[in-house]
């Protein structure tokens, strides 16, 4: 699967607003700063369609970016440690779950996991949510160029995929599909790409 052409579409902070061509679409989704639009950038090749930041809370709002003029890409904010107003925090939580509920194009949300550090808590709850609502998903494990470190639990990003999906097995009647990826290496594209057309083609 070539990507031949993505283009920013829109930003909007409700499900109503969003685009309303029909076409599928895929939901990037993580904690702030996982790499959301680190992924979208190299499942694109393009190196800043999707503006990235050390600092946590870049992405604010509900982002389309259509691939091929056939299907979109939607880059979402983080949850958890974002360094903006709590009350920005509250309301981003709630458009992003009203649309996880209610965006009936959307194929499958893509829960980012970052592979170099140990399971969060906050990531464990949103996978057991959005396994409670039945929401399509794809869990896709960021950071998997980065090497065990110390600091980080010393676990090596293959060990700490194995721990996660074994930690979030009583939320789902069957497993999620996983990929492992890297924006840096661009580990996964393909993958993705194909796993991607294979959802679409359903
Ligand atoms: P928010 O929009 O704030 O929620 O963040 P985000 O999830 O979109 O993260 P973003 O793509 O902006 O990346 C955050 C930081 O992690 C940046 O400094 C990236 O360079 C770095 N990063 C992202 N993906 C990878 C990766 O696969 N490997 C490594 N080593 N670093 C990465
Ligand atoms: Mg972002």
């Amino acid at each position: 699967a070539q990507i031949v052409q993505a283009e920013f579409i829109k930003s909007s902070v409700r499900t109503e607003a969003c685009p309303s061509d029909g076409l599928p679409e895929f939901a990037l989704v993580g904690r702030s700063n996982v790499g959301k639009s680190s992924l979208l950038n190299s499942i694109v090749r393009r190196k800043k369609l999707a503006l990235t930041s050390k600092k946590p809370g870049k992405t604010q709002c509900i982002n389309h970016f259509r691939v091929n003029d056939s299907w979109y890409l939607v880059d979402l904010p983080g949850y958890g440690y974002a360094s903006a107003p709590q009350e920005l925090r509250t309301d981003w939580n709630k458009f992003t779950k009203d649309y996880f509920l209610n965006r009936s194009t959307l194929v499958s949300v893509f829960l980012l996991i970052d592979a170099s550090i140990p399971a969060k808590k906050i990531d464990l709850e949103y996978a057991s949510w959005l396994g409670q609502n039945q929401v399509p998903m794809t869990l896709i494990f960021t950071k998997c160029d980065k090497r065990k470190k110390k600091k980080n639990g010393g676990k090596r990003p293959e060990e700490n995929v194995n721990e996660f999906q074994e930690l979030i097995r009583d939320f789902f009647e069957t497993a999620p599909p996983w990929i492992m990826t890297s924006g840096v290496t661009n580990q996964g594209r393909d993958e993705m790409l194909l796993h991607m057309a294979q959802l679409r083609n359903y």
